[in-house]
């Protein structure tokens, strides 16, 4: 099988993860592992003592040039009940802003032994950048990329659908709202039709639909109650505004009359539909308090299972990256 130009990238020659950039091209059986290594990390949180040894002398360093909650501190907390030693760099204090270029700072991060970095950047294809050029010797896990990747949120999206529905092959996903400028949704529809899932479904108005959907195998629905019907899956997303340069929508209000989720549309759902949705919610713009804190939705139980997904892509990362240095020192 050849790999593409990304997943070569991303995979050492026996096929091991280097680096986590996206999910487009990484074979099957991967992100089964993946998921299987993230399930026995959820054990891990349960504990008394929430550490295990795998990234003990690592170097972790969390570089994120754009905003975020969730995604930082559960990396942060990955890597540290992995025992690495974490250092989140401050970008608005770092001398990036004085002018140093963003290879420059790296070039330094690695000269301290860096051992990983975790990138988050408003620029597409910016981890891609760095891997090329900052390592060998430094993975590269992508915390979201300008409106490209989110590998991590989709693999705890697929952490988080396994678990409470089991194998993807007969389910139905819809993923709702602002799919244009979501770098989640295009790795979650890249997980799920890698996983075997036949019936994805992007739900959203036209002008926040990407061109190339009816490409990505999936179906478009303009229509949301026809969309929703008997799915087993409902991922709701997030207004990217930050992301719009133009107006995409007449307003937020009229937005949530067509493509708000309320307990009047989830129940065009299967009854026992799951409610899942990356964060930051909007109550009221994309998803109704009720639906949001009811007893279908997993959008808590989405940022616990974060943790165990980015415990398994950095010690998966990390053990490829040992295996290709010793297999350099051999030759
Ligand atoms: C997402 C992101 O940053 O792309 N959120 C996240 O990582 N938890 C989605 C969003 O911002 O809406």
């Amino acid at each position: 099988m050849t790999l593409s130009p990304s997943a070569q990238l991303q995979l050492t020659e026996s096929g091991e993860l280097r680096h986590f950039l996206t999910v487009d091209g990484l074979p099957r059986p991967l992100l089964e592992r993946i998921i299987d290594t993230a399930n026995s990390f959820v054990v891990v949180g349960n504990q008394e003592v929430k550490k295990v040894p795998l990234l003990r002398g690592k170097t972790v360093v969390n570089l994120f040039f754009e905003n975020s909650t969730r995604t930082r501190s559960t990396f942060e907390l990955a890597a540290k009940r992995l025992s690495a030693d974490v250092l989140n760099l401050d970008i608005k204090t770092s001398a990036t802003s004085k002018g140093e270029s963003l290879l420059d700072t790296l070039r330094n991060l690695r000269a301290m032994h860096s051992d990983m970095f975790v990138v988050r950047h408003s620029q597409s294809g910016a981890p891609h950048f760095i891997a090329e050029q900052v390592t060998p010797n430094v993975a590269i896990i992508n915390a979201g990329d300008g409106r490209h990747a989110h590998p991590t949120q989709a693999m705890l999206d697929m952490l988080t659908i396994h678990r409470h529905k089991g194998a993807f092959d007969q389910l139905k996903v819809a993923i709702v709202g602002d799919i244009l400028h979501s770098r989640v949704a295009r790795d979650q529809v890249h997980a799920l039709a890698t996983l075997g899932c036949k019936d994805i479904r992007l739900i959203g108005p036209n002008t926040l639909l990407p061109a190339e959907a009816a490409s990505l195998g999936v179906t478009v629905y303009t229509d949301m109650d026809m969309g929703l019907e008997e799915v087993d899956v409902i991922i709701m997303l997030r207004l990217q505004t930050e992301r719009m340069d133009s107006a995409f929508l007449p307003s937020a209000s009229e937005y949530y009359q067509v493509y708000g989720l309320n307990r009047q549309r989830l129940a065009k759902a299967k009854p026992d539909a799951i409610v899942m949705h990356p964060g930051p919610i909007n109550r009221g713009i994309e998803i109704e308090s009720e639906v949001a804190d009811g007893s279908q939705s997993l959008i808590l139980d989405q940022v616990g299972y974060g943790i165990a997904i980015r415990m398994a892509v950095m010690s998966m990362a990390m053990s490829g990256q040992m295996q290709e240095r010793q297999a350099a020192e051999v030759i």
